[in-house]
């Protein structure tokens, strides 16, 4: 019965979840499945390009900025996994920092969560000025690039404190520490980041704008589709579900995702096996754990 279904609407590696039991299935639908699209590819290219860039006196920084949800960390952890691989083809070892931002970036606060992914104390901030323990640290490791998530949290201390924040920046980011920023926020973040225009100049801004109806958005959905261990093809693509996320979820992907998950799982429960409009409805809730569950364990 099993081997004549069809399932060539997933990713051939992922066929095999699709004969799994009901809460084998649930519990692989919830874990998170990474989509790559063009404006996050786009962006990994050029974190790739600055990494491998030879050491310059100016260098060359990044900020990605995007509403909340729209998947800044997730492409920040996805970043995190490409410069790992990079590190392990490299000869010659290049390392990062990377931290996020607390809701009180102090410069005392951020010599902490330096120190603190660093494993040793970089010492004192003093008028801007990069601590020789830090110089040396990073000069020892070869670290090239700093990760900042939550970079708009720059603007929630008081203007001096920003104005300190932002001077040690552009410390790192001159000789001799040369450092690139790799800065991932909101909308907020780059009004942080120019209101320093020698830093500013630093920076490539790229966006993650939010989905709109078009290929792309297409493109995502049928890929997201292609993971979902379901026994049918729900065609997510298709005009009436396009709308309908769009509508529902103001072309946020963390919302859009949500959806389609527990819309994912209301097709198992309901033995649709494929995300129709009702599942997505249904979707707003997410689903009860129940106990009905038949072929396993
Ligand atoms: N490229 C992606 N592929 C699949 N899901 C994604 C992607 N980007 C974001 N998501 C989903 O959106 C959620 C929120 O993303 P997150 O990175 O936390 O957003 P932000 O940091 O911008 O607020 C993630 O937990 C994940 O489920
Ligand atoms: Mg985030």
């Amino acid at each position: 019965m099993k081997s004549q279904l069809n399932l060539e609407h997933i990713a051939s590696g992922r066929r095999e979840l699709a004969l799994l039991g009901d809460r084998v299935r649930i519990r692989n639908i919830f874990e998170d499945c990474w989509v790559n699209y063009p404006q996050v590819s786009t962006i990994r290219a050029a974190v790739r390009a600055v990494y491998e860039m030879p050491l310059k006196t100016q260098s060359q920084s990044i900020l990605v900025s995007a509403s909340a949800g729209m998947g800044k960390t997730s492409l920040l952890e996805k970043i995190e996994s490409d410069l790992e691989v990079l590190r392990k083809r490299r000869e010659a070892y290049r390392g990062y920092i990377s931290f996020s931002l607390s809701s009180n970036p102090t410069m005392r606060e951020l010599e902490n969560r330096i120190s603190e992914v660093l494993g040793v104390s970089i010492g004192r901030v003093r008028n801007g000025t990069v601590p020789e323990t830090f110089c040396q640290l990073s000069r020892l490791r070869n670290v090239r690039l700093m990760l900042i998530d939550e970079v708009h949290n720059l603007l929630l201390v008081g203007r001096v404190d920003q104005r300190k924040n932002l001077a040690f920046f552009r410390a790192l980011s001159s000789p001799p520490m040369s450092l690139s920023i790799i800065a991932f926020g909101t909308d907020d973040a780059f009004h942080a980041i120019s209101s320093d225009a020698q830093l500013e100049r630093r920076f490539q801004t790229y966006e993650l704008p939010r989905w709109r109806e078009n290929d792309n958005f297409r493109k995502f959905l049928a890929t997201y589709e292609n993971s979902l261990p379901l026994k049918k093809p729900s065609e997510l693509w298709r005009q009436d579900c396009v709308k309908f996320l769009l509508s529902v979820t103001g072309g946020i992907t963390d919302a859009i995702v949500k959806r389609v998950t527990r819309g994912a799982v209301w097709a198992i429960l309901d033995g649709k096996e494929k995300i129709d409009l009702g599942c997505l409805e249904k979707a707003a809730d997410i689903p009860p754990y129940l106990d009905r569950f038949d072929d396993e364990e």
